[in-house]
């Protein structure tokens, strides 16, 4: 068989008869951009048509309340001549072309802009650089090399896509769990050494037996990254996610394929893998890197403190065709039963900014 042939879950299945059980945070880190067959190197995931479907795909305004927030931003920082703006993971480019054309309209942002973006799939960036062209996107793989201007960073449903490590309490102590080999089938396991806590703080002390310490080790690393380029600059970071607010023992991996879910070990490659966001952490990581953060709101308050309500009802008036769509756009983007209260909004930026949607609950 040639190696074009294997499949990923052929080529992880090699790795561990080889080298033994792999992490989970490996395993994800394969499934997801895997080169060649990572899940977020391969199709367009998004939309109806695909796995799942993400808030600025399903009305227009999330993108432009966002768009506001960043025009708010860039006149608190008093206009500058130049502003970064990065967008992590922009999927189709919906986000910030509506985003931008809402931002644009305050005077000096256009000549100001320099829009990055951060994006492993080959066809989206297809997708971003149409969408986007008016805006004269680049593409960067590292931070570290981005303008010296003030920045923004955006980030919706993109740290929930980033590996984790699990560590199972059994008997008073950690193991980290790994993915082995039984009877041919992939299935979870545990190291056969106990793990020694360093990254487990207080939050897990008391966890009972049986229970998981999910660790988002490369979205805290990125955070406190993003955090010390933007703490001297000056800036702030969005993120828009569904998580929790206070580090806490629970597990929370899923896998969504056609919109349902599916056996996380079954297909590697082929389902989106995500875990629930530890916000607490990203907000200890952006604070160690010198960052003020806001305190954490649903992604219903964000929107409509940002004026989500208002524009739907301006939207239906001119459009009164479209009045039950953006009815029912509303609903799913504040609702407390949809993605209102699960989603939530975390914003860090550098001291003295009062980023809007933020500033009371
Ligand atoms: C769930 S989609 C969200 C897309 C978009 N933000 C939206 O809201 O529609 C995750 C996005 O992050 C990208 N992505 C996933 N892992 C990535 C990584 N490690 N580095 C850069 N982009 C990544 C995916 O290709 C995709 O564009």
């Amino acid at each position: 068989m040639r190696d074009t042939d294997l499949s990923l879950g052929d080529l992880i299945d090699m790795q561990i008869r080889t080298s033994g059980p792999i992490s989970l945070a490996t395993y994800m880190g394969l499934c997801l951009t895997h080169p060649s067959r990572g899940y977020y190197r391969t199709s367009d995931p998004l939309g109806v048509g695909g796995d799942f479907i993400t808030a600025p795909e399903i009305s227009q305004t999330f993108g432009e309340m966002i768009g506001a927030w960043i025009a708010d931003l860039y006149v608190q920082m008093g206009s500058p001549d130049a502003i970064t703006v990065l967008e992590l993971g922009p999927g189709r480019g919906t986000l910030m072309a509506d985003a931008l054309r809402v931002a644009t309209r305050v005077p000096g942002f256009s000549d100001a802009l320099n829009l990055q973006l951060m994006e492993t799939n080959a066809a989206l960036i297809e997708m971003q650089r149409d969408k986007l062209a008016a805006f004269g996107p680049q593409w960067t793989e590292d931070i570290g090399e981005l303008p010296p201007s003030p920045l923004i960073v955006i980030a919706n449903e993109f740290f929930d896509a980033l590996p984790v490590r699990q560590f199972v309490k059994r008997e008073e102590k950690w193991f980290e769990r790994c993915i082995g080999l039984a009877d041919g089938r992939r299935v979870f396991g545990l190291s056969p050494t106990p793990y020694d806590g360093t990254l487990l703080g207080e939050a897990f002390s008391n966890a009972k037996d049986g229970e998981v310490a999910e660790i988002g080790l490369a979205g805290r690393q990125l955070m406190e990254q993003l955090g010390r380029t933007i703490a001297p600059r000056g800036g702030a970071i969005l993120t828009i996610d569904y998580g929790y607010e206070h580090t806490q023992p629970g597990e929370t991996l899923q896998a969504l394929s056609r919109h349902e879910y599916a056996d996380p070990l079954a297909e590697p490659g082929k389902a989106d893998l995500t875990t629930h966001v530890d916000f607490e952490a990203l907000g200890h990581a952006a604070r160690i890197a010198g960052l003020t953060i806001h305190p954490l709101v649903t992604q219903g308050h964000f929107l409509t403190s940002l004026g989500l309500e208002d524009r739907h009802s301006a939207l239906s008036k001119t459009n009164p065709d479209k009045a039950e769509q953006l009815r029912s756009a509303f609903e799913r983007l504040t609702g407390s039963s949809q993605m209102g209260t699960l989603f939530k909004a975390f914003c860090a930026s550098s001291p003295g900014l009062a980023p809007a949607g933020f500033v009371s609950r």
